[in-house]
């Protein structure tokens, strides 16, 4: 029962977790990640979010932390909101247990699907279990008008 138990934890867990907490690398240095928006940045509407995805290969890190986040941390999506006439990028990882949260637009703010944490566009909590707000992601206008450029990291293929 054990070696079926721990054959299911390398052959299935492992990978999983890999994925959702990719390895950190203290010797990869930091690089901007050209990312094109499904809209630009200027015609973001107040209360709008844009979704981005990191390239394969690539992640994001965060610029802070809170609860499972740190500084540093990888992670492969993220939020460009307009809240109160200011932009912001957010990582996609839950602070609570790292899932992805996604926007709502029944609520018009982040729910996380794993265990209901909620959140405001500026990143703020709004709802539990997690206790700390969303991480942001660096980032600044690109040259094309929906390009964003994103403090990332190359995690190889
Ligand atoms: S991981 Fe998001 S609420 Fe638990």
């Amino acid at each position: 029962m054990a070696a079926i138990l721990t054959s299911t934890v390398v052959t299935v867990v492992a990978p999983l977790a890999v994925y959702i907490f990719p390895p950190r690398n203290p010797n990869q240095t930091k690089q901007k990640i050209r990312i094109a928006l499904d809209t630009q940045v200027d015609a973001l509407q107040e209360g709008g979010v844009s979704r981005f995805q990191a390239p394969a290969g690539m992640a994001f890190v965060m610029a802070d932390g809170g609860e499972g986040n740190s500084a540093g941390d990888p992670t492969f999506a993220g939020y460009l909101t307009r809240d109160r006439g200011n932009l912001r990028a957010l990582a996609i990882t839950c602070p609570h247990l790292g899932c992805s949260y996604a926007y709502d637009d029944g609520k018009r703010h982040f729910v996380c699907p794993c265990h209901g944490s909620e959140f405001a566009l500026d990143g703020a909590v709004l709802h539990g279990p997690a206790t700390s707000p969303l991480s942001h992601l660096t980032w600044q206008t690109g040259p094309g008008a929906n390009e964003i450029d994103v403090d990332g990291i190359n995690i190889g293929s």
